[in-house]
C-alpha cells in the first residue's frame, strides 16, 4: 500500500490526495472561542490571602490559533478562520498579523474572555480561571459559514479545534465537517465530549483525544496503551478515520481500523506542557498534507509537539527544533 493511500482510511474517492501542483492550498483551522490567557507569577499562592504578582503576561489564544502558530513555523500555509469579538478582538489580529498569520473572523458584539492562570512557582502548580464568554447568535455562525465556503476551494484540510462558546450547537463540528466533505476537503478534529461524538459521525479523518478525551467518548477506562487502542478502534466503528490517542509524558498513538503505531517520544527538558496536543495536531497536519505513511505522521506530530514542550508557555515549536526532534522520533508498529 502506497503511504498516500495509507493515511487516508474510510475516505471516499472524492477526497483529493495530497497538495495541488504548486503547492497553492492552505490548511485552514477555525477557533470558535478564542480568548485572552492572562498568565500571572507568584511565589507560594494563598488562596484567601494577598499574593504579590512577580510577573503577569497575556497572550491571544485559541487552540485552532495555536495549530496555525505552529504551522507557520513549520513554514506552511495556513488561514485561521472563526469567530472575534468586536469590543477587544484586535488584540488576536495583531498577534496573528504580527506574525505573518492570514485570518478571517465573523465579528461578534461582546469581548474576548478572559481566562486567568495563576502559576505558583513555589510548587510549579498552576491554576486557572477560565471565562465562559458571551453568548453567539445565528447571525455570527452564518456570517463564519460564508467565510468558510469561501474559503474551503483553496484548502487541502481544515481543522476544528477546541471548544465552542455558548449558543453554538453541540452538532455544530459535525455540519462543518459535512461541508468540508462536500468540497472534497478533510477534516481534523480535536474537541471534546458532544462536539466530538457528534463530529465523528461526519467522519472526520483524524481525530486527537487525548487520554481524559478518549476516556470519556469511549466510556472506556484507559490505563495501558492496549486499553487506548481498544477505545481508538471504538471511535474508528463510530465513523473517525484514525485515531490520535495523546497519552501526555506516556506518548502518543496513531491507531486505524488495521494498523496501530505507538511514539513514546524523546527524552527532552519539558518547560510548558500547554499546547503540546495543539503541536501534535499541526505537526500530523503538515505530513498528511504531503501524503506520508502513518508511521511519519505520528513521528511528525510527535516531533512537533516536543517542539513546543521544550518552550514555556503555549509558544509553539519552531521549524529550526522540529527538524532538530525528528531523527530523535520513532514510531512502532503494535499490532
Ligand atoms: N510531560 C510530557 N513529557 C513528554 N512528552 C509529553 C509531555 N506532555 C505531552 N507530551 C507529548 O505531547 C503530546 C501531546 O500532549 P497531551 O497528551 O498532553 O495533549 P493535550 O492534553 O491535548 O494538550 P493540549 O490540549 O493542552 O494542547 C503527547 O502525546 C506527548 O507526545
Ligand atoms: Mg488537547
Amino acid at each position: 500500500m502506497s503511504g498516500a493511500q495509507r493515511f487516508r482510511p474510510g475516505a471516499t474517492g472524492r477526497f483529493r490526495l495530497g497538495r495541488k501542483k504548486g503547492g497553492a492550498e492552505m490548511i485552514l483551522t477555525v477557533t470558535l472561542n478564542p480568548c485572552i490567557d492572562h498568565t500571572v507569577k507568584v511565589e507560594g499562592f494563598a488562596p484567601g490571602g494577598t499574593n504579590r504578582i512577580l510577573a503577569s503576561r497575556s497572550d491571544a489564544g485559541g487552540k485552532g490559533v495555536n495549530v496555525s502558530a505552529a504551522l507557520k513555523n513549520l513554514g506552511e500555509d495556513t488561514r485561521c478562520l472563526g469567530l472575534n469579538f468586536r469590543q477587544n478582538g484586535a488584540f488576536l489580529t495583531d498577534v496573528l498579523r504580527s506574525r505573518g498569520i492570514d485570518c478571517d473572523f465573523a465579528e461578534v458584539n461582546g469581548a474576548l474572555r478572559t481566562n486567568i492562570k495563576i502559576f505558583d512557582a513555589a510548587t510549579g502548580v498552576m491554576s486557572e480561571l477560565n471565562e465562559r464568554g458571551p453568548e453567539v447568535g445565528p447571525e455570527a455562525l452564518e456570517e463564519f459559514e460564508i467565510i468558510l465556503e469561501r474559503c474551503l476551494p483553496g484548502a487541502s484540510l481544515l481543522i476544528l479545534d477546541g471548544s465552542v462558546p455558548p449558543g453554538v450547537p453541540a452538532a455544530y463540528y459535525r455540519t462543518l465537517t459535512e461541508r468540508a466533505a462536500w468540497h472534497g476537503v478533510r477534516t481534523v478534529l480535536d474537541a471534546r465530549g458532544e462536539l466530538l461524538l457528534e463530529g465523528i459521525r461526519a467522519r472526520p479523518c483524524l481525530i486527537k483525544p487525548n487520554r481524559e478525551e478518549l476516556e470519556e467518548a469511549a466510556g472506556e477506562r484507559i490505563v495501558s496503551r492496549r486499553d487506548a487502542v481498544r477505545a481508538a478502534r471504538r471511535l474508528i466503528g463510530l465513523g473517525a478515520g484514525m485515531v490520535c490517542a495523546s497519552l501526555g509524558r506516556d506518548g502518543a498513538l496513531l491507531v486505524t481500523a488495521g494498523e496501530a503505531y505507538f511514539s513514546a517520544g524523546a527524552d527532552i527538558p519539558v518547560r510548558g506542557v500547554q499546547g503540546a496536543g495543539d503541536a501534535l495536531v499541526a505537526g500530523m497536519s503538515y505530513a498528511m498534507v504531503r501524503g506520508l505513511p502513518l508511521p511519519e505522521i505520528l513521528r511528525y506530530g510527535v516531533a512537533a509537539a516536543h517542539g513546543s514542550l521544550i518552550l514555556e508557555g503555549t509558544q509553539m515549536c519552531g521549524r529550526g527544533d522540529f527538524m532538530k526532534m525528528l531523527p530523535r522520533i520513532s514510531a512502532e508498529r503494535m499490532d
